[in-house]
């Protein structure tokens, strides 16, 4: 991986317009990939929009956001974008059988020695990799949201990765200024199925009565130095995301800490599903 100059991003959204925009401050050509013209042009100006909040708020120099904005060309050709790709990370949406079709596409238009990656957070790196065929050059690079401010990435690997190819993408992170952690394909690999399994437990909690949220929040908050407390944080990953996941964990996991409580279920299905909709376990409504 220590040759990789061009870089392909598949998904313009909230997290490929990240990856696509820290790639770039890194120096390399990248080229951003998506379905239709609104959603590159939209991926590129919230990278616009985040380099130059970033040089207003002197984090950012000049001439990095001038180099990344150099840097990135955008497409909604997917052969055009992946056939000089010495890597190609996927951002699209969470479905197994979307990206086990696009990396079919993928694999039939770029180089035999290109590194396939998907940035999913939850589907099994080995399923994905599945139906390709040459497995070994595929792994997980998970990022997390807002790419361009947190910095882990979790590089999974399946059992058919190659071991170098690993070595390749710790590397590979660091050069764009991000922590890597290794980890083994596994359901929630090491950053979900603990953060989870937390919120999960506060929600019990709540509908047990035994503390208000914003008290649960707090008491992790000040007792446990948690940057933002598990059910402040439901509100903002979304409700409907952060059930689907607990479902997904307590199918494949089977354990009794990822059944998705009765609150959670009845409060999606009332479309509270957090700071997107306005409300969640907490009143994100105008004026609150
Ligand atoms: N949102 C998060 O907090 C977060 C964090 C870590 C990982 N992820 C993972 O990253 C991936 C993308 O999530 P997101 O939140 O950016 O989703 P998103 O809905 O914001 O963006 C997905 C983008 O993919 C595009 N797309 C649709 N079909 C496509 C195709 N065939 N080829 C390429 N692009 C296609 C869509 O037009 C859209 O712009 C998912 O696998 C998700 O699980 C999300």
């Amino acid at each position: 991986m220590s040759a990789i100059r061009r870089v392909a991003v598949l998904g313009a959204g909230t997290m490929g317009h990240g990856i696509a925009q820290v790639v770039a401050m890194s120096g390399y050509s990248v080229t951003m990939y998506d379905i239709d013209m609104v959603s590159v042009e939209t991926g590129l100006q919230r990278i616009r929009k985040n380099l130059d909040k970033g040089v207003q708020l002197g984090k950012v120099a000049d001439a990095i956001r001038d180099t990344a904005l150099a840097a990135l060309s955008t497409s909604t050709d997917l052969t055009e974008a992946v056939e000089a790709a010495d890597l190609v990370i996927e951002a699209a949406p969470e479905s197994m059988q979307l990206k086990k079709q696009i990396f079919g596409s993928v694999e039939s238009a770029v180089s035999p020695d290109a590194v396939l990656a998907t940035n999913t957070s939850s589907l099994s790196i080995d399923d994905i990799a599945s139906t390709l065929a040459h497995p070994r050059r595929f792994l997980g690079l998970h990022f997390f949201n807002p790419v361009h401010v947190m910095t882990l990435v979790e590089v999974v690997h399946g059992p058919k990765t190659d071991p170098e190819l690993l070595d390749g993408a710790v590397q590979f992170v660091r050069r764009l200024d991000r922590e890597p952690i290794v980890v083994k394909d596994s359901p929630g690999f090491a950053s979900s199925r603990l953060g989870v399994v937390i919120g999960l437990e506060a929600m019990r909690m709540v509908e047990e009565g035994v503390a208000s949220p914003e008290d649960i929040d707090r008491a992790m908050e000040l007792g446990y130095r948690h940057p933002m407390g598990p059910l402040k944080l439901t509100d903002l990953v979304g409700l409907d995301v952060r059930l689907g996941i607990a479902r997904y964990l307590y199918e494949t996991l089977g354990s009794e800490a990822f059944r998705p409580p009765r609150i959670l279920e009845q409060m999606v299905a009332d479309g509270h599903t957090g700071k997107k909709a306005g409300r969640g376990f907490y009143d994100w409504g105008e004026g609150a």
